[in-house]
């Protein structure tokens, strides 16, 4: 992968992820840690939104991240690709590490980056080109146009579209339904190939039906990629995921766990509270 190569070449700051969050959360027997946050803080200005996160995520797995609105769910999505960096007032501590290498190094590219990490996002948001120019938007920006038709179609097949749009390929993407454009976007954001689907809310403005599909979809991506979740609905974090990662008002993060182990039996009454619809 791009990233990595450009990154690891250098060596010096390389360093073996740690599981830093509680030692029995059993993440390590889910694969090697692919991303870890060690004790991260984000400000906006004078305002904290994530305060001391310490958080490995496996590979190949669906991690989501889950809390109130305003707890600090995108803001973390938004470290681990370097989005924030385009936000003036935003402000980063501490280690954020993809295979062990900090992305917040000097000597880190951030569009080398978003390429290893793809994002998704809660409205889904083709560009105003045809199906097949969208998905193939990113391996053009690389210059990766060998066998262009086979990667299209790959990448369709992959986000579970190609059928129904096969036909339709140059058409405008903006013509299909919610559904059909949020799938063509992760299809749009798979097709360069890349370790890590960021995903922040990407079925909360789709009817149940393409709902479902999306679900399906991103439990058949983690056999490919690694996908960390943000969503609202508890339903589809126990559904969908391996670990659950709860964040709290104040930008804390206080519980993560096996999906089963949150959802069933919490260690912290807060969070309780919040899964069972308490508060939040
Ligand atoms: N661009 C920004 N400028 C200033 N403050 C921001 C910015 N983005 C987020 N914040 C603040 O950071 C905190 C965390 O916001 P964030 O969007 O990460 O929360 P969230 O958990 O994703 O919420 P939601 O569930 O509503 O999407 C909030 O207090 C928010 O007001
Ligand atoms: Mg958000």
């Amino acid at each position: 992968m791009s990233f990595q190569n450009e990154t690891t070449e250098t060596g010096e700051s390389i360093r073996q992820p740690q599981t830093t969050v509680p030692e029995d959360t059993g993440v390590e027997s889910l694969g090697e840690t692919i991303i870890e946050a060690e004790n991260l803080d984000v400000f906006y200005g004078d305002e904290q939104a994530l305060n001391d996160i310490n958080l490995p995520i496996p590979e190949q797995q669906v991690t989501a991240l889950i809390g109130p609105s305003g707890c600090g769910k995108s803001t973390f999505l938004r470290c681990v690709n370097r989005m924030n960096d385009l936000i003036t007032s935003a402000r980063v501590e501490g280690n954020l590490y993809f295979r062990g290498k900090n992305l917040y190094d000097e000597d880190v590219d951030p569009v080398a980056l978003r390429r290893t990490v793809g994002m998704v996002f809660q409205e889904p948001n083709p560009f105003p080109k045809s199906i097949y120019d969208n998905v193939a938007y990113g391996l053009r920006v690389q210059d990766k146009v060998e066998n262009l038709d086979e990667q299209v179609e790959d990448a369709l097949r992959r986000a579970a579209l190609w059928d129904e749009v096969k036909d339709q390929l140059h058409t405008s993407g903006l013509d299909l339904s919610g559904g059909q454009q949020q799938r063509l976007c992760i299809a749009r954001a798979i097709a360069p190939d890349p370790e890590v689907i960021l995903m922040d809310e990407p079925a909360s403005a789709l009817d149940p039906v393409a709902t479902s599909k999306i679900e399906d979809l991103i439990e058949d991506l983690a056999k490919d990629y690694t996908v960390v979740v943000v969503t609202h609905n508890m339903q589809q974090a126990a559904r969908i995921s391996d670990m659950t990662a709860v964040f709290l008002t104040g930008g804390e993060l206080v519980e993560y766990d096996h999906t089963q182990k949150i959802f069933e039996n919490p260690e912290h009454q807060r969070v309780e509270d919040y899964i069972t619809g308490k508060f939040g």
